[in-house]
């Protein structure tokens, strides 16, 4: 028999301990960005360049971040778990942490695409990561940060749906649940299925049976769940 299925979705919470500043929470991104204008396909339209130029920002910070024990903790329980994480996060995070399977939802941070054919994808170069409206891809292409807008489609969410109806236990990590489709995953866990919810503050989950919340930020709270799954968390074998 193989390993028991466990799906994981992770919000900015879960990198809030890396130095990542969450959406929502006081002094989050979006009390000083308005998000229309750097988040969505309106405001992409209207002033690319503003937004080309939060992104650069964001990657500047995220290639100074590392992924901290609730990352690292995820990676360890792939001993006893196929682990199948489905990220709301833009981050690398848990890539750099060693997670095999991470399915981004909302799109990749250090990544770039085509303007005309959102199939060409480009992976930036740690020593150029910072992208203009001329920026060019290697076929000569317009290129975009290959971020999700809001008022876009999330092409990510079918595979996501599809992991969470397979999942023998689910976990949410660091949401604050307001954004769909992905607050939705939930709603598409089989019945009987345990679920967990870390999250300092968590938002309400009125509606479905049996959530377990565990009341922790995420590097305590995923310790905490590895324990109650009967996992013993080796430190000593976290990779960087
Ligand atoms: P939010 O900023 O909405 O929510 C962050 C959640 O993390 C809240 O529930 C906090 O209580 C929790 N949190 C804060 N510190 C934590 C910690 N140390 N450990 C664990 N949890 C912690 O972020 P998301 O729900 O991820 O989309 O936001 C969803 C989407 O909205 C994002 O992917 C982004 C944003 O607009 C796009 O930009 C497309």
């Amino acid at each position: 028999m193989g390993k028991p299925k466990l799906v994981i979705s992770t919000g900015a919470g879960i990198s809030a301990e890396s130095g990542i500043k969450t959406f929502r929470d006081s002094d989050g991104l979006w009390e000083n960005y308005p998000v229309m204008e750097v988040a969505s396909a309106d405001g992409f339209r209207k002033n690319p360049e503003l937004i080309h130029r939060f992104y650069n920002e964001r990657r500047k910070q995220l290639i100074e971040a590392k992924p901290n024990p609730a990352h690292m903790g995820l990676v360890e329980l792939e001993k006893d778990y196929d682990v199948y994480i489905i990220t709301q996060n833009v981050d690398d995070l848990h890539e750099r942490a060693g997670s095999e399977h991470v399915l981004h939802l909302h799109g990749e941070l250090m990544k770039i695409r085509s303007i005309r054919n959102p199939e060409y994808v480009e992976t930036l170069d740690k020593d150029h990561l910072e992208t203009t409206p001329a920026t060019r891809g290697k076929n000569g292409d317009l290129m975009r940060p290959h971020i999700v807008f809001f008022q876009e489609a999330v092409p990510n969410i079918e595979p996501a749906i599809e992991l969470v109806r397979e999942a023998d236990i689910f976990v949410v990590i660091g949401t604050s649940l307001v954004v769909y489709p992905a607050a939705g995953l939930i709603q598409f866990v089989r019945p009987g299925v345990p679920i967990y919810y870390i999250d300092p503050n968590p938002a309400s989950t009125a509606g479905i049976p049996g959530v377990h919340v565990i009341k922790e930020k995420a590097g305590k709270g995923v310790a905490e769940l590895a324990k109650i799954l009967g996992h013993k968390i080796n430190f000593r074998n976290w990779k960087k």
